[in-house]
């Protein structure tokens, strides 16, 4: 007698197609042609562009490709808006929200067919996920709009902000976009992509209905040329961009130097890890989740299957038995499971990397299945006997395609997770909530679901490690990507430099008992002498010399960095430890206070030099304290289970100090990011380093462990370029008043993504807790990986 199962593998379910008689009337209410949607009115439509249907090849609608003048238009209705909504006040922003969340679900059947029809996804997931997300997300944004003075009383609004997605989750992309930069008082000048704009056209619609003020939300489509023009335009205060890491870079050198704000949404290439413990048939559908939703053309989609070997044999059984029962068709069929690729240009892509895997010798698996004659579709894949080095190992496919690899222990485990340049996200499966959450503060990335996947909602925060991006979408992390805090325009407008006096040479002797000393560099907790054996002199605020600092160089530089990856251990010490380290630092910095005075008045001719140390004390204090006290968030998802949102370390920051405040602002930047468990390689102040390198002594007596805290002096502008250049170092910090530096460690820093803090042309008090302290200056020295936790299931 066959089994319940086999009787259900062989029933046939009939077609249950969704109507799209309303989105086609729709359509045809515009004429099926549309302009661009500016100050709450639709221009006259300009060069046009075709949006087709991916699943049947059909024309849907003619769409406007923008012009640089109507970026411009749209820049000065932003910019036009902007003070009325922020004046609006919280409760006044959060009525219109709340009433674009409603009109959205009132309006989901319109939003979710059209979507369906523009991008190829199945109506079961924009209906049952994209929809529901993006409401979700104008209701939580509503809420933050109305506590926004409360909550975040030391912030205004950026200002007018641009943004540009992708075609994935068209609207779903929309709404993490446009809500939080709504709530917190911006306007917005916002590009879908070119393939998938129509949810925006109807998106506008919605916001005249809603009462949006003329001018706050602003859609312009087409083309990349597009995204350009709005990512150059200097009316624009703030860029938020999800994409190919490759736009992503572009978009970095682009504004660098331009003081926009920037967070960037991008690739990446996740780990499905599976131990032998793991509940097989839950990791089975956990992976249909996670490659085979959207056709795998998601940014954090399972795309690295990471089996253990014992269980290896059995588990892609399973998974090619489940492979068989999915369905591909029309995806307006409420029972399909995979619809239709965006493009026959991703259907390409994604063809060419896999005959890539299939000429490297790789076994690739594909269940027989019907493609339809029109369209771009592409089959699920399943591809094992890849190297870990292969094309379809490192690069996003963005497709349904699954790389399967084995592993042995759970360190092996996570070595291999981390083998990427990229961090978005991870799945682990295992009954074991011990070694979960062992693995999960492992790996390298922003997101990590336990015996779960792909699970999205506005309250805990989405984004990137590594190349991956950087800034984070949902949650209050969210939030402070479209704000400003007020200290930061409260900074002076230029560091305080003093008039050099004219350097006087070296006197021949300076007493009975000198000795020449020239300052070495400190790596990994040893002073070591400059690579290129160079040293520069030190003058002192009257011209006199006082002393010679080593010039370091690239290699120095490699060596600290080395150093600083071998004192990972920091990371993991408890924070209690940091704190008294910090504690300690302070208190032999006491211990020496004159003689660390004496020092800043040579250099500087300050006469304020105890005020200087005593404020460099009270800092440590200051960032001990924080250190056991910065904790991350627990987050009630509408799930059952939790999501721990953890501050984690940055990893390896490079520190370029200022040039005022020569102590007290190498401790102001140094302190937080130790405290937080990073490691630092700094260049201290280029003219006045003495009172880095006197600290040597201090760092050796106060159970600092070595290699947390590298110094190299010499040139700023040089050693600054090396740092940025660096490919394994994890984040920058420029802070020396140099508007040229601090671009070009932007630029620079594109190639590998590294985070950056950069202070520009502009001073800092470093005396104020407001402008060189506080959540905003620990926020740049960690990042925020959100672990979702369900239980009871
Ligand atoms: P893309 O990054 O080129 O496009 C994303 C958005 O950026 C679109 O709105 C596009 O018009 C705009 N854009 C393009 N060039 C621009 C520029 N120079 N300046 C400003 N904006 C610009 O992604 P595309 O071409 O659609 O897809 C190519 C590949 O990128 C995919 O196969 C996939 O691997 C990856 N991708 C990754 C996404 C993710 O979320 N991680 C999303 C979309 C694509």
């Amino acid at each position: 007698m066959p089994t319940i199962k086999e009787i259900l593998n062989t029933m046939e379910y009939g077609p249950a197609p969704e109507s799209q008689k309303e989105a086609q009337a729709w359509l045809e209410q515009h004429g099926r042609t549309f302009g661009l949607f500016i100050d709450n009115a639709w221009s006259e439509p300009g060069e046009l562009f075709a949006s087709t249907n991916p699943a049947d090849a059909s024309k849907l609608a003619d769409l406007t490709q923008a012009t640089g003048g109507d970026i411009d238009r749209a820049v000065e209705a932003a910019r036009r808006a902007q003070p009325g909504w922020q004046a609006l006040g919280g409760h006044g922003r959060a009525k219109v929200m709340y009433s674009l969340a409603r009109l959205l679900q009132k309006h989901s059947r319109l939003f979710a067919v059209l979507e369906t029809l523009d991008n190829g996804k199945t109506i079961r997931e924009t209906r049952d996920i994209d929809l529901p997300l993006a409401a979700r997300h104008f209701y939580y944004h509503a809420g933050w709009a109305q506590l926004q003075a409360e909550e975040f009383a030391d912030y205004r609004a950026v200002g007018v902000v641009g943004q540009i997605v992708p075609w994935n989750f068209p609207l779903l992309m929309l709404s993490w976009k446009i809500a939080p930069a709504m709530a917190a008082g911006n306007s917005i000048v916002f590009k879908p992509a070119e393939f998938t704009s129509l949810t925006a056209m109807l998106f506008g619609e919605l916001c005249v209905q809603a009462g949006v003020p003329a001018g706050v939300v602003n859609i312009v489509t087409g083309d990349g040329r597009v995204g350009e023009a709005i990512v150059k335009h200097p009316g624009i205060d703030k860029l938020a961009f999800t994409g190919s890491t490759e736009v992503g870079r572009l978009i970095r050198i682009a504004t660098a130097g331009s003081g926009k704000k920037l967070s960037l949404e991008l690739g990446g290439k996740s780990p499905f890890i599976v131990f032998e413990d793991a509940d097989l048939d839950a990791a089975v559908e956990g992976l249909v989740d996670s490659i085979w939703f959207n056709q795998g053309q998601v940014c954090c989609a399972g795309s690295r299957l990471l089996v253990q070997e014992s269980v290896e044999e059995k588990f892609l059984a399973k998974l090619r038995a489940r492979m068989n029962t999915l369905t591909l068709g029309s995806p307006l069929d409420k029972s399909i499971d995979i619809g239709a690729l965006v493009d026959p240009v991703q259907q390409q892509r994604i063809t060419a990397l896999v005959e890539s895997a299939r000429a490297e010798g790789c076994t690739v698996y594909q269940p027989a299945c019907e493609i339809p004659a029109n369209g771009s579709w592409f089959p699920p894949t399943l591809i094992t006997g890849a190297s870990t080095s292969a094309a379809v190992a490192q690069a996003e496919i963005f497709g349904p395609v699954l790389v399967a690899m084995s592993f042995r222990t759970p360190p092996e485990a996570v070595q291999l997770a981390n083998n990427t340049v990229y961090g978005l996200a991870a799945c682990v499966w295992t009954e074991n909530i011990s070694l979960a959450l062992d693995v999960a503060p492992q790996i390298k990335s922003g997101v990590v679901w336990i015996n779960t996947a792909n699970q999205f909602d506005a309250a805990c925060g989405f984004g990137g490690y590594r190349e991956s991006g950087f800034g984070r979408e949902g949650g209050r992390e969210g939030m402070y990507e479209y704000l400003t805090a007020l200290s930061e325009d409260a900074r002076p407008a230029a560091p305080l430099v003093e008039a050099k006096a004219k350097a006087k040479a070296a006197p021949a002797s300076a007493g009975a008992f000198a000795i020449d000393r020239t300052a070495k560099l400190y790596i990994g907790g040893k002073q070591a002498r400059p690579d290129g054996a160079y040293s520069r002199a030190i003058h002192g605020a009257d011209g006199s010399f006082i002393a010679e600092v080593g010039e370091g160089n690239r290699k120095d530089i490699r060596n600290a960095v080395e150093a600083a990856h071998k004192a990972g251990g920091w990371a993991k010490a408890t924070s209690h430890n940091r704190a008294q380290v910090l504690y300690y630092l302070a208190e032999n910095l006491a211990a020496r206070g004159e003689e660390f005075a004496a020092r800043i008045a040579a250099m500087t001719g300050s006469k304020n030099a105890e005020k200087e140390v005593q404020a460099a004390i009270e800092r440590l204090f200051y960032y001990a304290a924080w250190a056991d006290k910065y904790d991350g968030l627990a987050h009630q998802p509408p799930m059952h289970g939790i999501t721990v949102a953890l501050n984690e370390p940055v990893g390896v920051i490079g520190i370029v100090c200022p040039s005022e405040a020569p102590l007290l602002g190498f401790i102001s930047l140094v302190a937080p990011a130790i405290a937080l468990g990073n490691r630092v390689v700094v260049v201290p102040s280029e003219a006045h380093p003495l009172s880095a390198t006197d600290l040597y002594q201090v760092f050796d007596t106060s159970d600092l462990p070595g290699g947390v805290v590298n110094i190299v002096t010499g040139s700023a502008d040089e050693l600054a370029r090396t740092l940025a250049t660096h490919s394994d170092i994890d984040a920058i910090w420029r802070h020396d008043g140099s508007a040229e530096g601090c671009a070009e460690v932007e630029r620079l820093s594109a190639g590998s993504l590294k985070r950056t803090w950069v202070g520009g042309a502009k001073g800092r008090d470093w005396y104020s807790t407001a402008q060189a302290g506080g959540r905003a200056v620990l926020a740049h020295a960690s990042q925020v990986k959100n672990v979702w936790i369900p239980y009871g299931v």
